[in-house]
C-alpha cells in the first residue's frame, strides 16, 4: 500500500488491536503506540499515543455468557408479559394494529426492556445546578423496578461531576466574568423569532462568526443554533446524489444522519484505519459508480476530531495526504476537540500543525468547551456563502439566541487572549495535565483506558453490564458522578464508563475520584489491563505545557 505523504505511521489504526499494522512506528502489544511523524506538508513530530488494549479472553466469555443469561431471562419475562402473568410497561402495539407490521418490535426493543430497564436508574437522572466541576443531583426512586421514577425532593449536593463536556470549565453559573452576557440578554431579550434568512441575523451573528473565522485562521464562518443540526442540515448542502461519502465507523449519530439524508452513497471505513480508508479512496477513483462507472460527482471524507466514544484523535497528518492524493474532500466534525486540544485550543489542526487550508470543511459545536450551544461551519469563503444561501438550517431553522451568541464570544475572546489575560491559555494548560494525571494513574491502577494520552475524554472499560451498574450506583453514592455507556452507543461488549476531564477539576478532586475507582475497581474486579504501565508516560515532559503567564 502506499504510504500517503511519505512516512506517517498512524497508518492501520488499532481498534482492539484487531488491524495493527504500524508502518515504521511503534506497536505494543496490549498498549498500541503510534508516532506520526513529519508528513507531507504537516510538521506534527511529537509521540501520537493512542491505546486499545484487548480484553482478556476470560472477561469477554463472561460478557457474552452475561447477555446470554440476560437474554434468555429477556425471552421468559416477554413470555410471562404476552400470557399477562407479568405486567407489560413497554410500548406495544395496539389490538387493532395487530396485522400491521410492527411498529415497536425489534432487537433495540427487546434490549431496552429486559435488558437496560434493570440498570435504567443510571441514565437520564436529573441534575439541578449548573455542570460545573461539582454539580447537585435530584435524589429519585423506583417502585417498579426503573420503569417508573418518583423524586424524594432531597438533593444530592455537591456531587464531583466526571460526566458533563465542560472541557475548559466555563460552563459555570453566573459571575461576574458574564457582566456581557447579562448585558446582551438585557438590550436583545433571548429568542430570535426568525431564521437566518429572513429576520434573524443579528449584529452579535456577524460578529461571532469574525470571530470564529479568526481564532480557527480561516476565511469565512457561519454559525448554527444547534450542533446536532449543524452536521445534519449542513452535509445535505454539500453533497447528494452521485456523490460519494466515506466515513469513520464511530462518526457521531449527527454525521451518520446527515449522510443519510444527503443521498449520497455511503462507505464505511474502519475506525481511524488509513489502510481501509485507502482502499475506497482508490476504488472510488478506479470504479466509480457502481452499474454506470461514471466518476463520482464529488467525494467526501468525514471524520471527528476526538471521537467521544473512544477518546481517540483522528489521524489528520494521513487523511489529509490521502484526500490530496485521491483529490477528494474533507468535513472534520471538531466538537470535542475544539478549545480542549492543540496548544492555544484550535483543535486538531493546531495539534498536528496542519495548514487550516488543507482542511475544506471545519465543523465544531459550542456546547463542550465553550459552555454554550449551537454549532459552526467555516472554511473558505465561497463554502460559507454558499451555506448561508442553500443550508436548511439557515433557510428553515431559528436562529441562536444573542446571549448564547454572546457566551460564545465571550470565551473565544478568552481562548484568544483578546481579554487582555492569559486565563483561557491557563486553562487550555490545566486541560492537559489534568489529562494526563487521570489516564497516567488509571492505566497504573490496572484499568483499560482506550484512546489517545491527550484526549481529556477518557473511556475506561467494565465489559459486563452488571458491573457497569454497579460501577455508577457505589460511585454516586460516594458523591462522583459518571457518565456510563453501553450498546448501541458502544459494541455490545465494551460497554465502558466515559469520563470527561476539565480543567475545573482541582487535583484533590481528581484524586478523590482515583481513590474511589481504585477500590471500586477492586472490588468489581475490573482491572483488566496487562499493561500496568501507562503506555510511555515518560514522553511527557511536563515542563513544556507550562507558560508564562
Ligand atoms: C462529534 C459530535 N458532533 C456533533 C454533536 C452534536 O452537538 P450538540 O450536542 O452541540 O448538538 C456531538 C454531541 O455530542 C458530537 O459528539
Amino acid at each position: 500500500m502506499a504510504d500517503p505523504g511519505g512516512g506517517a505511521v498512524c497508518n492501520g489504526t488499532l481498534h482492539n488491536q484487531r488491524a495493527a499494522d504500524c508502518h515504521g512506528g511503534n506497536c505494543w502489544k496490549n498498549g498500541v503506540v503510534k508516532e506520526a511523524q513529519q508528513n507531507g506538508n504537516s510538521n506534527f513530530c511529537k509521540p501520537f499515543v493512542e491505546s486499545f488494549e484487548e480484553a482478556p479472553l476470560h472477561v469477554m466469555v463472561f460478557t457474552y455468557l452475561g447477555y446470554g443469561i440476560g437474554t434468555l431471562f429477556g425471552y421468559l419475562r416477554d413470555f410471562l408479559r404476552n400470557s399477562g402473568i407479568e405486567k407489560c410497561n413497554a410500548a406495544v402495539e395496539r389490538e387493532e394494529q395487530k396485522d400491521f407490521v410492527p411498529l415497536y418490535q425489534n432487537f433495540e426493543n427487546f434490549y431496552t426492556r429486559n435488558l437496560y430497564m434493570r440498570i435504567r436508574d443510571n441514565w437520564n437522572r436529573p441534575i439541578c445546578s449548573a455542570p460545573g466541576a461539582v454539580f447537585d443531583v435530584m435524589e429519585r426512586v423506583t417502585d417498579d423496578y426503573n420503569w417508573t421514577f418518583r423524586f424524594t425532593g432531597r438533593v444530592i449536593k455537591d456531587v464531583i461531576n466526571m460526566g458533563s463536556y465542560n472541557f475548559l470549565g466555563l460552563a459555570a453559573k453566573y459571575d461576574e466574568s458574564m457582566s456581557t452576557v447579562k448585558a446582551v440578554l438585557e438590550t436583545y431579550g433571548l429568542g430570535v423569532g426568525s431564521t437566518r434568512q429572513e429576520m434573524g441575523t443579528l449584529d452579535k451573528h456577524k460578529e461571532l462568526e469574525d470571530l470564529v473565522a479568526k481564532f480557527l485562521n480561516v476565511e469565512d464562518a457561519m454559525v448554527f443554533g444547534m450542533g446536532f443540526a449543524t452536521n445534519s442540515m449542513n452535509i445535505p448542502a454539500l453533497v447528494g446524489k452521485g456523490c460519494l461519502i466515506l466515513s469513520d465507523e464511530l462518526n457521531h449519530a449527527s454525521l451518520v444522519l446527515g449522510a443519510r439524508l444527503s443521498g449520497a452513497t455511503i462507505r464505511i471505513f474502519k475506525h481511524n484505519n488509513m489502510q481501509s480508508l485507502e482502499k475506497l479512496l482508490r476504488d472510488a477513483v478506479i470504479y466509480g459508480q457502481p452499474r454506470t462507472r461514471r466518476a463520482w460527482r464529488k467525494i467526501l471524507i468525514l471524520v471527528e476530531g476526538i471521537y467521544s466514544m473512544e477518546g481517540s484523535i483522528v489521524c489528520l497528518p494521513d487523511i489529509v495526504a490521502l484526500k490530496k492524493k485521491y483529490k477528494a474532500y474533507l468535513y472534520i466534525d471538531e466538537a470535542h476537540s475544539i478549545g480542549s486540544v492543540g496548544p492555544t485550543g484550535r483543535g486538531v489542526a493546531e495539534f498536528f500543525g496542519i495548514d487550516p487550508r488543507d482542511i475544506d470543511v471545519f465543523m465544531g459545536t459550542f456546547t463542550k468547551s465553550f459552555g454554550a450551544a449551537g454549532g459552526y461551519i467555516a472554511g473558505r469563503k465561497d463554502l460559507v456563502d454558499y451555506l448561508r444561501t442553500y443550508s436548511h438550517s439557515a433557510a428553515y431553522a431559528t436562529s441562536m439566541s444573542p446571549p448564547v451568541a454572546e457566551q460564545i464570544i465571550r470565551v473565544m475572546k478568552l481562548i484568544m487572549g483578546l481579554d487582555g489575560t492569559t486565563k483561557g491559555l491557563q486553562r487550555i494548560q490545566q486541560l492537559a495535565k489534568n489529562t494526563r494525571y487521570f489516564r497516567q494513574r488509571l492505566s497504573k491502577m490496572g484499568f483499560i483506558v482506550y484512546g489517545n494520552e491527550e484526549s481529556p475524554v477518557v473511556p475506561l472499560l467494565l465489559y459486563m453490564p452488571a458491573k457497569v451498574a454497579a460501577f455508577a450506583r457505589h460511585l454516586l453514592k460516594r458523591k462522583i458522578g459518571v457518565v456510563v455507556v453501553g450498546f448501541p452507543a458502544t459494541p455490545l461488549a465494551e460497554a465502558r464508563a466515559r469520563f470527561c476531564v476539565s480543567a475545573a477539576h482541582t487535583r484533590e478532586m481528581l484524586d478523590t475520584v482515583l481513590e474511589a475507582l481504585d477500590e471500586m475497581g477492586d472490588l468489581l474486579d475490573v482491572k483488566y489491563s496487562r499493561n500496568r504501565k501507562s503506555a510511555r508516560p515518560e514522553l511527557y515532559d511536563e515542563m513544556s505545557f507550562e507558560l508564562e503567564d
